[in-house]
């Protein structure tokens, strides 16, 4: 089974931003280790990162065509983004919404809002990279 794994804003800075909050891991060894976890979990995995808004949009439109299950990092697009609320409620494969940090512990209040939330089927926040292979665990089982 086709999953997409999608990450959106600086998180393409991963292992140099912020390690502290979001950890030493580049995105591409998580991009390895994503794809390394779908293969045991029998998931073809892809993984991809963008800094533009409309690209992502394209992505889960695309992820909406061909029924393809998503794990989405939408990073600081969660907590404002109507343009990605809009597109994942179209979705109707399994949508897992991952977080590294667990935004709502995190002291700015404007993180404690997600768009993507309303049309997730779980949520994994505050797990680190390991969040992401809870995220295609659940999907497998979905
Ligand atoms: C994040 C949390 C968001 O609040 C933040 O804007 C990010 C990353 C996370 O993975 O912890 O860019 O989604």
């Amino acid at each position: 089974r086709r999953v997409l794994v999608l990450n959106g804003p600086n998180l393409g800075r991963l292992g140099r931003r912020q390690p502290e909050i979001y950890g030493t891991t580049t995105h591409d060894e998580l991009s390895a280790l994503c794809v390394e976890w779908g293969l045991g979990l029998g998931l073809d995995v892809e993984v991809r990162q963008t800094n533009h808004e409309g690209v992502m949009v394209d992505w889960l439109n695309g992820a909406a065509d061909d029924e393809t299950p998503v794990v989405l990092n939408a990073a600081a697009w969660t907590h404002y983004s109507y343009a990605v609320y809009d597109a994942c409620a179209q979705l109707t494969a399994p949508l897992v919404e991952v977080h590294l940090s667990d935004p709502m512990a995190r002291p700015e209040e404007w993180r404690h809002h997600s768009v993507v939330t309303p049309h997730a089927a779980a949520v994994v926040a505050g797990r680190g990279v390991d969040g992401y292979r809870e995220a295609l665990e659940t999907i497998a089982a979905a």
